[in-house]
């Protein structure tokens, strides 16, 4: 039997964007028609080459939108490092479903977004969904599917872990490491906006319960590092600094989500420099689900150790992957925006290759 195949643009190929380019040009359910870049060193490459394979898929990469937007293709995978809905709903009105790592993820909280959207579903007759590891997996589908095993709930809470010294990324000063403790607490610097993201992940996850979420709490944490800690910004990327001593070294977020007077949810996000830091909390990178309540569970997703025997951070190619496998899915789907609750389960074709 012949499989499917689905046209499929890669919109930006930052770390999210390069592993959903890899997995399209290996999987044989996707036929690669475009490649959309921002940094102009990528324009005219080939697709092979940006995702780190051989340069010989014919396809180069380019920076004109309006080229990329009249392609003829199914679906896109965009994952540019700020999400435009604008450009998405040009994307949808000319007839190619999108999956989105970067949101809106649920129609519940930016209502005008869900309507401009939905609009340009109607407009091309196809579907929008995002998704990710976190917000988009860690936080919702996975504890979700998780509760299938819980004969009572009482609290659901999602931790993510990650060593920015052993899994170097861009946001390391924009999340205000290294700044002063007190003046990270009085001003913290994730956005304000940024609890109300991952409040859609929360909002499924009730919407599946059968519940609503009242109110969505917030506490911040901080950790001083007890050392100078250096950092880089990660593969291929110039630049990094150094944490000084004293100075914010860690940082715990929690948002809790509320249900009938009770927290029903809490995230906690862990962002450490490396282990360097007072007080000293977990720095093993992973996304851990516990359930409390009858019977308690609990599940750590993490990567297998490298041959250094040090567990990557899995979460940015996750992410790409996450949307990519989706893809399938949402171009099969009724058309308009899709969260994980309309797709069900989907089903992942192609991951099974010589
Ligand atoms: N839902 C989740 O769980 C989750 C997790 C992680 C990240 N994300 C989202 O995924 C997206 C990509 O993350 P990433 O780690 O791949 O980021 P990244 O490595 O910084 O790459 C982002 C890419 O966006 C393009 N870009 C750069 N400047 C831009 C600009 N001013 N306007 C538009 N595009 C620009 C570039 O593409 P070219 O290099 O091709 O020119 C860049 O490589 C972000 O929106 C992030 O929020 C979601």
């Amino acid at each position: 039997m012949t499989e499917k195949t689905y046209r499929v643009i890669q919109w930006a190929t930052g770390v999210v964007g390069k592993a959903a380019l890899k997995h399209f040009i290996e999987n044989p359910v996707f036929d690669l028609v475009g490649v959309l870049v921002t940094n102009p060193g990528k324009v005219g490459k080939d697709a092979g080459e940006l995702a780190g394979l051989p340069p010989t898929t014919g396809v180069l990469a380019t920076d004109d939108v309006e080229a990329i937007i009249a392609l003829d293709a199914d679906c896109v995978h965009y994952a540019p490092l700020v999400a435009d809905v604008d450009t998405i709903c040009r994307l949808l009105a000319s007839g190619k479903n999108v999956a989105s790592v970067g949101g809106p993820f649920s129609p519940q909280h930016y209502p005008a977004h869900f309507e401009k959207i939905e609009a340009a579903c109607r407009a091309g007759g196809v579907s929008y969904h995002a998704c990710g590891v976190h917000p988009g997996f860690s936080g919702d589908i996975l504890p979700l599917t998780l509760t299938r095993l819980m004969n009572r709930i009482d609290h659901i809470q999602v931790y993510e872990f990650i060593d920015k010294v052993q899994n170097p990324m861009i946001y390391t000063e924009m999340m205000g490491f290294g700044r002063d403790p007190e003046a990270l607490l009085a001003k913290p610097s994730r956005s304000p906006e940024a609890p109300y993201a991952f409040a859609q992940s929360m909002a499924m996850v009730a919407e599946g319960l059968g519940k609503t979420i009242e109110k969505v709490t917030t506490r911040l944490e901080v950790a001083k590092a007890t050392k100078d800690i250096p950092y880089t910004l990660g593969e291929g990327r110039e630049g990094g600094g150094v944490i000084r001593q004293g100075t914010v070294g860690g940082q715990h977020y929690e948002w809790t989500a509320w249900c009938e007077g009770k927290p029903l949810i809490t995230y906690h996000f862990y962002w450490s420099m490396g282990p360097d830091i007072e007080p000293q909390w977990d720095i093993d990178s992973r996304y851990q689900v516990v359930i409390e309540g009858d019977p308690a569970l609990e599940v750590r997703l993490m990567a297998r150790p490298g041959p250094d025997g040090v567990r990557p951070f899995l979460g940015l190619p996750w992410t790409g992957l996450l949307g990519a496998t989706a893809l399938p899915a949402v171009c099969e789907a009724k058309p308009g925006f899709v969260t994980h609750i309309d797709l069900g389960v989907v089903q992942p074709h192609g991951l099974v290759r010589g």
